[in-house]
């Protein structure tokens, strides 16, 4: 399950309805999907044959196609990383720069696990949001975040858009930032 960590305090936020109040307030859609319907054999499988995307796709078919409906996305795929994707570390370090799109960036993890830093509001300022399968997130367009992945650096999730143009990533320079 989802759990914050607000950069400034070392807070963090746990349990389903307040991760998802805190996400409320800040604009982040967040949902979970039922991670035991995946079956067995793809839940620590991080290189997927395309057989294997569409069985993962097909699984949260019913899923996808409300969260899609209510959200106005129209494409979606399967994105699968870990240490065997070639450059990893390089496209990591590509990923670590604050930044924007100019539409929501959803991830629906479906095994593994990964981050999203996000720019939250002034009274909060940057927060973390880790994310285990099931965990399902929209970062709304124009919100300053970045994505990464955690120490054990496998994850595979569902990208849900509704031009895959629009999720070009525009830089956000932001003095205020810290590494953490
Ligand atoms: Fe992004």
């Amino acid at each position: 399950m989802a759990q914050i960590r607000i950069r400034n305090t070392n807070e963090r936020i746990t349990g389903e309805e307040e991760v998802r109040s805190f996400l409320d307030q800040q604009g982040v859609l967040y949902e979970h999907w039922d991670a035991s319907k995946l079956p067995e054999e793809l839940r620590e499988k991080f290189v997927l044959s395309d057989e294997e995307k569409a069985t993962i796709l097909s699984t949260y078919d019913a899923e996808i196609r409300d969260l899609a409906a209510r959200r106005g996305y129209r494409t979606w795929d399967i994105v699968a990383l870990s240490e065997a994707t070639p450059n990893l570390e390089e496209l990591l370090k590509k990923f670590e720069q604050v930044h924007t799109h100019t539409e929501d960036e959803v991830r629906a993890i479906t095994a593994g696990e990964g981050i999203f830093i996000i720019k939250g509001t002034d009274d909060v300022g940057y927060f973390d949001v880790e994310l285990q399968a099931g965990d399902v997130i929209s970062v709304p367009e124009n919100k300053p975040h970045f994505f990464t992945l955690m120490d054990s650096k496998k994850i595979v999730a569902v990208r849900l858009f509704i031009e895959t143009e629009g999720w070009i990533a525009h830089p956000y320079e932001d003095p205020t930032f810290q590494k953490a």
